[in-house]
């Protein structure tokens, strides 16, 4: 990964910027956790990369060899951090991975330019793909997925933003924005893994339903974190959904299932400009008071279990599979 981004940088500068004082790729590498906030080499939490290793697992699953496959999952990887660094911006959040994120470091602008730059980035890592012998139509094939990818993050992305002033959210549209914003990207992995490996398009598909199975797991449970998880392990504020109004299937379970009163109540706190702390806690109470953690821990099994079976009629047998299987069924109850 690091050789990979390294490569990419060292293109990008060659062909455009040239000047290697600019503190933007420190500002990069600070994100990806391996600088500190003077830009001095200290190791850091770089995110657990699952993106990256559902990529390369799915490779070998599907049969293939993962070397191949190794400047994608970098490529995926980039994209992933420079949805983050945007992300954080649309969301406010102060905290990712233990540390301040890039905006309320450096200031949104330029947390712009670093994600931009990172978008780039991993462009030139895609395009790597074709000096590991893929044919120009596979790797066409792959561009255009991959931008395809990207605009079905964005438009989730966009939904999530417009989903925080509304109060008719269901289930449904719920899916729609996770399966743009957090899935996409994980069906993407496991899609190129078998496209790599040279599958033919049906089974592709497979792998490609098994990682949207996965990725809409995935955000459910990282919906439970964002409201019962401990900071210490998400490295990311508690509360942060609830203070954003977001739609989050907890509150969507819980308005589902107030009264008339209740949903007044909850309307009422969400009114306010800011919410304080204990607005947060009542909100915390009402989802615990109507089995909400249970239920939305439910949700994350189901969908866990069907990727996981997807997984298992399309996969081939042997250590790679395995370790794909593992994978899924550590995420299920993950805490970071
Ligand atoms: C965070 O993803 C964004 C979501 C889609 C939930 P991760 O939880 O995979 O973030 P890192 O890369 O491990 O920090
Ligand atoms: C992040 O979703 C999705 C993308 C970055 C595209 P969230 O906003 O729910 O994830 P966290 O909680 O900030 O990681
Ligand atoms: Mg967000
Ligand atoms: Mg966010």
């Amino acid at each position: 990964m690091r050789q990979i981004v390294t490569d990419a940088e060292a293109t990008a500068r060659g062909r455009t910027l040239g000047d290697a004082d600019l503190p933007l790729y420190d500002v990069i590498r600070y994100h990806l956790g391996w600088v500190d906030e003077q830009f001095i080499e200290n190791a850091a939490d770089p995110g657990k990369r699952i993106r990256l290793s559902i990529c390369l697992l799915s490779t070998g699953a599907a049969g293939g060899d993962p070397e191949k496959a190794i400047p994608v999952a970098a490529a995926i990887e980039l994209l992933h951090n420079f949805t983050l660094m945007h992300d954080d911006i649309q969301d406010r959040s102060e905290l990712r991975r233990g540390r301040q994120t890039v905006w309320r470091r450096w200031g949104e602008a330029q947390a712009i330019n670093a994600g931009d730059a990172t978008f780039a980035l991993s462009q030139i890592a895609l395009f790597k793909s074709a000096e590991r012998g893929i044919d120009g139509e596979t790797m066409s094939n792959l561009a255009t997925e991959f931008n395809g990818m990207t605009l079905q993050i964005v438009e989730g992305q966009v939904l999530d933003l417009g989903f925080a002033e509304r109060w008719d959210v269901g289930v449904d549209d719920y899916l729609r924005m996770i399966g743009g914003k957090t899935a996409a990207i994980v069906a993407f992995a496991a899609w190129s893994g078998a496209v790599f490996a040279g599958r033919d398009p049906n089974t592709c598909r497979r792998f490609h339903d098994f990682g949207q199975l996965l990725g809409l797991g995935f955000q459910i449970r990282d919906d439970y974190l964002g409201i019962w998880g401990d900071a210490q392990s998400t490295g990311k504020q508690p509360g942060d959904d609830i203070r954003g109004r977001k739609q989050s299937i907890p509150l969507i379970m819980l308005s589902e299932s107030l009264t008339d009163t209740g949903l007044a109540q909850l309307r009422e706190i969400y009114r306010k400009q800011n919410l304080s702390e204990s607005d947060v806690q009542h909100v915390t109470r009402l989802l615990s008071e109507n089995d909400i953690p249970e239920r939305v821990q439910a949700l994350t099994t189901e969908y866990h279990d069907r990727a996981i079976s997807v997984l298992g009629e399309v996969a081939e047998p042997g250590e790679a599979r395995d370790a794909l299987t593992m994978l899924a069924e550590r995420l299920v109850d993950r805490s970071r």
